[in-house]
């Protein structure tokens, strides 16, 4: 089924230059990128994007990393892009992510409270466009 996600390039990535190598991965997989744009989320944005993560132990770090500079937010279009952009992803924590993945080929040992983990991705079709409509409202 041809569906949309969400994907975002997170400061880390954007800070350590791996846009191009992020977006190549992308469009050799066949994913078409929609729309895409350069923000500096505010936590106002941030609360409504992790607002399952608000309140947990992690959460401020979280938001740290997130505010340190900007990001590149994306919409993805492709046949079940949902699924295939998390396993391209790989695992949360760099650590843990298959050799393959962006985050097991391109992320660092996890040594911080936050995990950087240079993209993000929808978690489901519902997600997806919740989280469409908030960046790109
Ligand atoms: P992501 O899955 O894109 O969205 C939630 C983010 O919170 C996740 O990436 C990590 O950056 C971070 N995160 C999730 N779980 C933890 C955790 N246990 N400790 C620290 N950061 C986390």
């Amino acid at each position: 089924m041809i569906e949309r996600t969400f994907m975002m390039i997170k400061p880390d990535g954007v800070q350590r230059g791996k846009v191009g190598e992020i977006i190549r991965r992308i469009e050799n997989k066949g994913y078409r990128i929609v729309d895409i744009k350069m923000v500096r989320p505010t936590e106002i944005l941030l609360d409504a994007h992790y607002a399952e993560h608000v309140g947990k132990s992690f959460y401020p770090s979280l938001v740290a990393y997130m505010t340190s500079g900007p990001v590149i937010a994306m919409i993805g279009e492709g046949t079940n892009i949902v699924a295939g952009w998390r396993m391209l992803m790989g695992a949360t924590n760099p650590t843990d992510a298959a050799p393959g993945t962006i985050r097991g080929d391109l992320g660092r040992e996890w040594q911080s409270d936050a995990i950087m983990n240079l993209v993000h991705g929808s978690d489901s079709v519902t997600t997806a466009k919740r989280e469409i409509e908030l960046w790109f409202s």
